[in-house]
């Protein structure tokens, strides 16, 4: 913490207007409030020192900031905040989709866009990135975040905090880290459920994320949801004062989730909103989103001596020194009349950002399209169809309240500018369809277009509202009849490319196998149709890989790639439910880990993701067979394009802990690289192993688990297995020693 003394001058500054504050401008300070109309109401609140608004945008914030600038007795400026999660106006791929570039240059550069685009509409404070380590797929909010992944999530995470803040000499907009913790780890995969994650399982898998956005400067953090270990975070001094202020010093904003001193008393941890109050604040939570409580019970707390004013001061400098960084003081007004939004940049961006994002989970052989039914004289028919080919809507996902579905590019519209350039011969599918539609009508009519094509495009998925807060699905299918519908398709004989748009890893395992190619394509914004058409017709080689597990069907959820050894191996090739003979003898099928009517693989794991050529990787080569100390060791592997076209290899660094004080994960994500190599050319990677790369934690030395005991972040002497592999299942390791 800055202690008040200090002679930092943007310290003394806040320390010089705290000093002028009343105890209710202090606390209407630490009030966020939601706008969304000009209301004298709300007004009045500002001229009292109401801190910062949410979804106020535009020239309603601009009214509202003068009132705080002009009117308010200290003229301190409000920071206006909206969730600007993927894209302000030009909307990039949902964040999971983001995570599936393995690109973290092109989060970057999406968040940067999108803050630069939301400035002019006067905001200064984005609640995103969401980097809540998300391992089941039932949950909706795994649209938002970057995966399973806690070292993949980390890399973005910090990407997003870096484009959307800048650097020192700019800082944009706030980032807002979130949601402090465990959120994604929701049992059941429902939304808004509680969660108990033991203290190592915290570190080593939830909160390195956090830590590496706040590494990256970010201003804000928010609370979770959840309860943490039967405590609410909003009101978990653990996290909230322990790990975040205590541990990693933050001297940023620590704010509350959207009413959730409210959501405490649902969840039984206090009787009414003056306790949660009073019970977040012991946990040290700078400002209260929407929950009421703070304005209506702090005054009142102080009086009866239950909160001092000191950590209500405390608050308050940590709310003033993000208004200092942002440069607010100087320059409270950035709303613009005539802002720049859609520039070719940003859509530019967009488009790369929607190629990299798309995973190619099967091909066999009709992609790209155009060495298929193109030559010189003739021309593909080809049919698009499917209830996401035109829906401009619906690609662009969850969370984009100011997108416009008029700028967006579906991919009916791009296969239209295809046949217009005489590059294809278009069938429509006419007509406006939905995900969840049932309609006999329509498959009979699909059935009859597919006969007429060479080959039939199918734009599958959800639609935006089945994913993102509060969409739990316990059915992880393609909705409606969509799955009837490629059935009636595949009937006709007609190859089927099916590219699925959608907000979670869905369980389609039937849909896949009955169809030609399948490109997974997420949400992917306003430039998705056009970006896909690129992939489809091998503009664009495709170079997205999977950031979750894609399980066999939802009984194997949740099912990640870094999970430790079961304690009885896995069978090479168990025995399903239908091969087991009648009145089988109990240990006939073995005694090994694994679900009988699946085995024990996932339908595609962690990192997989194919293209229009091959990639051959050769043996990992280490430098050394020892890491010793302080040195690093170097590992390296040569990657061969064996196919015909140039293309991006994605080689991920994996390490193994063979033996450890506590079990290991059966192997690790520790770096990640994107490699053009082109067609027949061979490129080496290499990637660098210290001791920080090998450690974890665990308990120190001495201590048994379940004792009161100190934590330690280290490495433990022994062996490592070293993979540089296309994916978390594939690849032959090396191995090295860790010696003193
Ligand atoms: C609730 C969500 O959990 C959070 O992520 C979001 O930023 C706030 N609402 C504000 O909209």
């Amino acid at each position: 913490m800055v202690s008040c003394q200090s002679k930092d001058p943007v310290e003394r500054q806040i320390d010089d207007l705290l000093s002028q504050m009343t105890l209710e401008e202090k606390i209407a300070q630490m009030t966020q409030v939601c706008g969304g109309q000009i209301s004298d109401d709300i007004a009045e609140q500002i001229r009292n020192g109401v801190g910062s608004m949410l979804n106020s945008v535009g020239a309603e914030a601009d009214y509202y900031q003068r009132i705080a600038v002009e009117e308010s007795r200290l003229g301190i400026p409000m920071i206006f905040a909206r969730d600007v999660i993927h894209g302000f106006r030009t909307i990039f791929p949902i964040p999971l989709g983001q995570a599936a570039t393995f690109d973290p240059a092109i989060v970057e550069e999406g968040a940067r866009i999108a803050a630069e685009e939301a400035i002019q509409a006067g905001l200064r404070w984005t609640f995103s990135p969401m980097v809540d380590v998300a391992r089941d797929p039932r949950w909706g909010r795994v649209a938002e975040g970057y995966g399973e992944d806690t070292y993949l999530a980390s890399c973005m995470g910090a990407a997003a905090v870096r484009g959307y803040q800048g650097n020192d000499s700019i800082v944009r907009m706030a980032a807002c880290v979130k949601h402090f913790a465990g959120y994604a780890a929701s049992e059941g995969g429902r939304d808004y459920n509680s969660t108990w994650i033991p203290e190592i399982q915290l570190r080593e898998t939830y909160l390195p994320p956090f830590k590496a956005a706040i590494d990256a400067g970010s201003l804000s953090i928010m609370c979770a949801f959840n309860d943490l270990n039967g405590v609410p975070a909003s009101a978990n001094k653990h996290l909230n004062v322990d790990i975040l202020r205590d541990e990693w010093q933050f001297d940023g904003v620590l704010v509350s989730d959207w009413a959730s001193l409210q959501n405490m008393n649902n969840q039984g941890n206090s009787v009414n909103l003056k306790e949660a109050t009073k019970l977040c604040m012991d946990a040290q939570m700078d400002m209260d989103m929407e929950s009421k409580g703070y304005p209506r019970h702090l005054k009142e707390l102080v009086e009866e001596g239950k909160v001092s004013e000191k950590v209500i001061d405390d608050c308050v400098r940590n709310i003033l020194r993000m208004k200092f960084r942002l440069g607010l003081f100087d320059n409270p007004y950035c709303y613009t009349e005539n802002p720049e939004y859609f520039t070719p940049e940003a859509l530019s961006a967009a488009q790369k950002a929607a190629e990299e994002s798309a995973v190619l989970l099967k091909n066999n052989g009709i992609l790209p399209l155009n060495t298929k039914y193109s030559t010189p004289h003739t021309k593909p028919m080809v049919l698009v169809c499917g209830p996401m080919a035109n829906a401009p809507h619906e690609q662009n996902g969850t969370w984009c309240f100011d997108k416009d579905d008029a700028m967006t590019i579906t991919p009916m519209m791009a296969f239209r500018d295809l046949a217009k350039e005489g590059k294809i011969i278009l069938i429509e599918q006419k007509g406006e369809h939905w995900s969840r539609e049932f309609n006999k009508e329509n498959i009979a009519t699909l059935a009859r277009l597919a006969k007429q094509a060479d080959v039939v495009l199918y734009f599958g998925g959800e639609e935006s509202i089945l994913s993102g807060e509060a969409r739990s699905r316990a059915v992880l299918n393609l909705p409606g009849d969509q799955s009837e519908q490629i059935r009636a398709i595949k009937a006709t004989g007609k190859p089927v490319v099916l590219t699925v748009m959608a907000g979670r890893p869905l369980c389609i395992r039937e849909d896949i196998d009955r169809v030609d190619a399948v490109l997974y394509a997420f949400h992917g914004g306003t430039m998705q149709g056009v970006a896909l058409a690129n992939l489809i017709m091998g503009k664009v080689a495709p170079s997205g890989r999977l950031p979750m597990t894609f399980p066999m069907g939802e009984g194997q959820i949740p099912f990640y790639y870094n999970y430790k050894m079961p304690s009885r191996m896995m069978a090479k090739s168990p025995k399903l439910i239908n091969d087991i003979p009648v009145r089988a003898y109990q240990f006939s099928v073995g005694e090994t880990s694994y679900w009988l009517e699946y085995g024990n693989k996932p339908l595609y794991p962690f990192g997989y993701g194919l293209t229009y050529t091959t990639f051959e990787y050769g043996p990992v080569v280490l430098s050394d067979t020892s890491l010793v100390g302080s040195n690093s060791l170097i590992a390296s592997c040569e990657i061969r394009n064996t196919g015909n076209c140039a293309a991006v290899a994605v080689p991920q660094l994996y390490i193994r802990d063979v033996v450890g004080s506590l079990t290991r994960p059966l192997r690790e994500l520790k770096g990640f690289q994107r490699v053009e190599i082109p067609e027949g050319e061979t490129r080496t990677v290499t990637f660098e192993i210290s001791e920080q790369d090998l450690a974890y934690w665990h308990l120190a030395e001495g201590v048994s688990l379940g004792s009161e005991g100190e934590y330690t972040f280290s490495a433990e002497k022994g062996d490592f297995y070293v993979w540089i592999a296309p994916n978390a299942a594939e690849g032959e390791y090396a191995e090295f020693a860790l010696v003193e």
